[in-house]
Formats: C-alpha cells, structure tokens, sequence
C-alpha cells in the first residue's frame, strides 16, 4: 500500500508507517498533477497547502482513507468523501498548545511593538520614543471559540493577570473563561482572539468591529476569512482597530500586501503549527490513523 505524503511528515510519523509496510512518497503536486497522479495511491496525507477536493477524490480509485496532519479538515472536500466512503482522519488537538502559544505571542507583538522594532532596528534606527506600549496584565481577552485551543490560551492569559471572558454556542463553562454573549464579549475585550474552524461567513466583519472597543485589537490564528479582511484594513486605517495579529489569511499565500504590511499589523505566514513538538504528536498520531484505517 502506498501513501502520498504532500506537505511533510515528522521522521517518526513515517518510520511508523514504513514499519507497517506502507510505501511513503513524499511528492508535493500541483492540483492538476495530483488528479493525474492520485490514482497510485491508498492514502494521501496534507497539512495546509494541499487541497483534496472533488476531482482529486474521483481520480484516487483507490483511495482507503484521506489524512489531514492538524485540526482543520476545510482543505479536504471531506464530506463529499464521506459520500465515498472514504473517512478523512486528522489530528484535533495535537497542535492545539502551538497554536495558543502563537496567539499569545501576536498579543505580545503588538503590545510591546515586536514586530515593528524588529524591523526598524535592523535598519539601523533607535526609535524608542515610539516604542511606548501596554501591559497584557490587566487587560480583557475575548475568546471567540472555546475549544481546546481556546482553553490553552485562556490558561496563558490568566497566569499573566489577564481577564478572560469567551463566547462559544457549543461551550457552557471552562476553567478560568468567564462565558459571555458574542456581543458582550465585543464590547469587553481588549484583545479579541479567534479560535473557530473556517466559516461560510466571516465571524468577525464591520458590523461586529463597529461593537468592539476603540483601539482594541483583533488575533486571528484560525483560519483565513473567519475575520474579513477588507472590514479590518478599514478599521485598522482609521484606528478603531490598534492592531491585528495575523497566522492565516483568506488566500494562501497571501496577496493581501496592504493589510500584511499595515504598521499595525504582526504577521505570520499559517505556522500556528509549525512546532517541532506538535509536528512530532501531529506525525505520530495521524500515522498511527492511517496505519489503522490502511490495514485494520
Ligand atoms: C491545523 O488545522 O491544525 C493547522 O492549520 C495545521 C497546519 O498548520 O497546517
């Protein structure tokens, strides 16, 4: 049996899967290549940059199962493979301290101008003056979604004296997370942080930013699109928005020059992720998945 590894594997991920007698072809295609090529294949394994959707799903005539290396499954047409028979395996809290520890980090940034400083001392210059910023200690943090990821951030938050306050349909109490309305929580929070899957909509647009605090500030280590990014450029333009600590962005990579280069931005390209150590829980645990959908 044979998987195609698109988007990498932890060493330890394939050395399970070699060691069940699986063949592992790390190949990253192109969406048309992949169609032509997907055929060979019992299990294709992607993390973020590859995309499964229909075609690539009617082409892999042997296809067992589809593997996601992380939480989200939104690359994958997932439910048209259901319709297939075919499971889509993923790693749903493997990465999820990674992730919250990169949202943080983006707080940080901004608060204390990380991702300007950086850049400007660099180029030579002592811009002190400019570089008076704000504690986290005391401040509002508003969860958007509070699942494990959110959990873990409010974990941090609280042991660095923040408030934590969150909104999630699906979720009645969490340790330290006051749990508050959607618009409550837009007028409360300091820092607005989004941990929910992608939506058909955005979860935070110009309606919700209009609710939100002056000079409050917006992390978005979910998912493009979840936060609109014309609304926010608009918002961080006019100052209703101070900053936006920015993973993912709507396409990717992104061509969104004027929002990833905005002074009031700190960006990272999707590596909510790209830790060594959820790399190697992300490698093992979805190796394990497909050896046992490949020859359980
Ligand atoms: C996830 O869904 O867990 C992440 O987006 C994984 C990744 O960075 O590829």
């Amino acid at each position: 049996m044979k998987v195609l590894i698109s988007d990498g594997l932890s060493k330890a991920g394939q050395e399970i899967l070699e060691n069940a007698g699986i063949e592992c072809v790390n190949q990253f295609y192109t969406p048309e290549e992949l169609v032509e090529n997907i055929k060979d294949y019992e299990c294709i394994l992607v993390r973020s940059a590859t995309k499964v959707p229909k075609e690539a799903i009617d082409a892999g005539v042997k296809l067992i199962c589809i593997a996601r290396g992380g939480a989200g499954i939104d690359n994958i047409d997932h439910q048209y493979a259901k319709t297939k028979g075919i499971p889509t395996l993923n790693t749903p809290a493997a990465n999820s301290a990674s992730v919250a520890e990169l949202a943080i980090a983006h707080m940080f940034a901004l608060a204390r101008f990380l991702h300007k400083s950086n850049v400007t001392m660099r180029e030579g210059k002592w811009n002190k003056k400019e570089y008076k910023g704000i504690e986290l200690n005391g401040k509002t943090l508003g969860l958007v979604g509070c699942g494990k990821i959110g959990q873990l951030t409010a974990g941090i938050a609280n042991a660095l004296g923040m408030k934590v306050i969150g909104y999630d349909p699906y979720i009645k109490e969490a340790a330290g997370i006051e749990m508050v309305s959607f618009d409550d929580l837009l007028k409360r929070a300091d820092f607005v942080s989004l941990h929910v899957p992608k939506q058909p909509e955005p979860v935070i647009g110009a309606k919700e930013i209009a609710k939100m605090k002056d000079g409050a500030y917006i992390i978005n280590c979910a998912r493009g699109g979840v936060v609109d990014e014309t609304a926010l450029l608009d918002a961080l333009n006019s100052g209703k928005v101070a900053g936006a600590g920015l993973d993912v962005y709507v396409e990717e990579p992104t061509r969104n020059m004027e929002l990833v280069s905005h002074p009031n931005v700190s960006v990272t390209p999707h590596v909510g992720a790209s830790t060594n150590e959820a790399q190697e829980r992300v490698g093992t645990e979805i190796a394990e998945k497909i050896v046992a959908a490949l020859k359980g």
